[in-house]
């Protein structure tokens, strides 16, 4: 199980990569060339939005069950792990990050269908997807392997 979900946790990070390059990308666009807002701009956000839910209930699934960094290590000893940078990291940058850009993300996409016009709809959809993904990007533990099974 915890093979599993490890792997599929560090797969699924691509997707929220990918999927949020194409939703900003999408928005700029839409942005700068003053479109319609278009149901393709609300499937982008959905599917960012969507993956990177998948991705923290996967973290937190780790994080509380099976990795055993946090429930043998961590839990075990909170106070001590705050003083190891790997362990503080997982312990909290990593999840208190992740879910800063998890809320960062849903504010952008409750913002871009509420707004009263397409141009402030691409605006939101630019600025809070593009500050989730750079906590995202910046709290990827990229030292770990890029695909499952590669080191
Ligand atoms: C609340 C949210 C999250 C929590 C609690 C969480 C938790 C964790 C934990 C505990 C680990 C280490 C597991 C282990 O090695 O035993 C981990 C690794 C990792 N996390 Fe997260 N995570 C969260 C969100 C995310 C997000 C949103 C991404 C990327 C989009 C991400 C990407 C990764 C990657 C790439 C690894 C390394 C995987 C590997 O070594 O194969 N995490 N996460």
């Amino acid at each position: 199980m915890y093979p599993f979900v490890l792997a599929t946790h560090n797969l699924v990070r691509w997707l929220v990569l990918t999927a949020a390059i194409v939703a900003i990308a999408w928005a700029v666009v839409g942005w700068l060339k003053k479109k319609e807002w278009t149901k393709t701009g609300d499937l982008t956000g959905a599917i960012f939005v969507g993956l990177l839910d998948l991705n923290v209930l996967l973290g937190l699934i780790l994080y509380l069950f099976l990795s055993p960094i946090t429930t043998q290590v961590v839990f075990a000893n909170f106070g001590a792990a705050m003083k190891d940078n790997m362990l503080r990291f997982y312990a909290v940058e990593h999840i208190f990050t992740m879910l800063v850009a998890l809320a960062l993300a849903h504010v952008g996409r409750v913002l871009s269908k509420k707004a009263s016009d397409a141009m402030k709809k691409h605006r939101a959809a630019v600025i809070w997807f593009t500050l989730s993904l750079l906590a995202i990007v910046v709290m990827i533990p990229w030292n770990r392997p890029l695909l499952p099974g590669l080191g």
